[in-house]
């Protein structure tokens, strides 16, 4: 039943909000590079630079700076968004956090990185980004989280974000999913926290969590609804 509402949640999505590529998507797989490539290649409009699966930087930061506020002692904090796609989460933490945060965005999918490079850059005649602290940074580079090697290594991150990204690579697979996982744990500070946020059901999400991250302890906190949808924010953390 979870699985199915997540399937139509989804997929109303892109039909509702990527309607032109949607039609031409039947039978597409949420783990291909290509699909993500056409969904990201997708005209915005009006002035709105960034698009949210599930919701944004506003909904979540009630979450996010007290964990960032803890993480000070870290200057600046590191974080790492897995699969951040062109959403306002990057954007948000280095435009908006009051702390200083060097924020990584990383995503398969190199027009998504485009994307927000050109926004963080000021491109097609935009204002360049402006950092919320005169000591946090922003990237965004094209990278698996399935293998984040090249650019992440072991225990550098205070705080990992996966919003939507585990959804994605789990249609391929659960093996796939599970070596996302233990990437984004790889990257993580032995003192850091690792959130995925998604609208899986806990009956669901936390047996497979619990699984691929032993060690770890894995917590839950319902978030929203947003326009109607619970979502869950499934948090792991070192077990002191
Ligand atoms: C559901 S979307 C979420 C995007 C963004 N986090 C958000 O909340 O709007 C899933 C994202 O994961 C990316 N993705 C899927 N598989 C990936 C992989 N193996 N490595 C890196 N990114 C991946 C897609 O390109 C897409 O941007």
């Amino acid at each position: 039943m979870a699985a199915l509402r997540r399937t139509l949640h989804l997929t109303s999505l892109a039909a509702g909000t990527r309607r032109t590529v949607a039609g031409s998507l039947a039978g597409s797989c949420l783990a291909d590079r290509s699909l993500w490539d056409k969904l990201h290649a997708q005209p915005r409009q009006g002035s709105v630079r960034t698009f949210d699966w599930f919701f944004g930087y506003e909904e979540a930061q009630g979450l996010l700076l007290p964990l960032l506020e803890k993480a000070r002692a870290a200057c600046p904090a590191r974080v790492l968004d897995v699969g951040c796609g062109t959403s306002s989460l990057c954007t948000g933490l280095y435009t908006k956090c009051p702390h200083p945060v060097d924020v990584l965005g990383v995503d398969f999918s190199p027009v998504a990185v485009a994307h927000m490079n050109s926004l963080l850059g000021g491109g097609q005649g935009q204002t360049p980004l402006c950092p919320g602290h005169p000591d946090s940074s922003l990237h965004f580079v094209q990278a698996d989280g399935q293998n984040l090697q090249p650019v992440a290594s072991s225990g550098s991150f205070q705080l990992v974000l996966d919003k939507g990204t585990w959804d994605a690579v789990a249609r391929g697979g659960l093996p796939e999913a599970y070596q996302l996982l233990a990437e984004c744990l790889r990257v993580l500070s032995p003192q850091g926290t690792l959130i995925q946020f998604s609208d899986e059901d806990p009956d669901v999400r936390v047996p497979c969590l619990e699984k691929g991250s032993q060690g770890w302890t894995v917590t839950v906190q319902e978030l929203g609804p947003f326009r109607g949808i619970t979502y869950f924010a499934y948090v792991i953390q070192g077990s002191d």
